[in-house]
């Protein structure tokens, strides 16, 4: 069974998301199969960084979002590109950080609590498989640093998978 250490949530951002990134190398390292580095992933960003209530994944099928593996309340199924944050930052290919879901224009509201939202495309060269979502109760939760972060642990799980 893997041990992870505990991470303290209330480090700076960098060293946070530094270890996290370890971990998730760590998780995934010799196991292909997507939907156990996914959702391993999704608990690991659950349980490692503060002020969230959704974690998770939304992948490319048949040319629109389907969720995957996640931490949290139910959420919708299928995402047209385009749609939302998860789809604008997946037609985009590119992070949208969402400081006032409620300002967003055609935010699809999952969890009521949800107020601030990133979402990280997953891309392989050009090929979309997806997006990493992530929700947090607080306004302007996140910043440049967890776009940072983030992106660097999309590019750790793309070894793997
Ligand atoms: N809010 C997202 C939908 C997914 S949930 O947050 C889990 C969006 O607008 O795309």
């Amino acid at each position: 069974m893997h041990e992870s250490t505990i991470i303290d949530p209330n480090q700076p951002k960098p060293a946070l998301y530094a270890e996290i990134a370890a971990q998730v190398q760590a998780l995934t390292a010799g196991e292909p199969d997507l939907i156990a580095n996914l959702a391993n992933t999704a608990s690991l960003l659950y349980h490692s960084l503060p002020d969230l209530n959704w974690v998770g994944f939304y992948l490319l099928k048949s040319g629109e979002l389907v969720v995957g593996p996640f931490q949290g309340k139910p959420a919708c199924v299928r995402i047209a590109l385009g749609k939302g944050v998860c789809g604008t930052a997946a037609a985009r290919r590119a992070t949208v950080i969402v400081e006032n879901v409620h300002e967003f224009d055609g935010h699809i509201a999952c969890d009521t609590a949800s107020n601030s939202e990133i979402v990280v495309p997953i891309v392989r060269g050009t090929e979309l498989l997806g997006v990493l979502d992530l929700d947090s109760p607080k306004f302007s939760r996140f910043n440049a640093r967890d776009q940072a972060g983030l992106e660097n642990v999309v590019a750790e799980l793309l070894k793997a998978i």
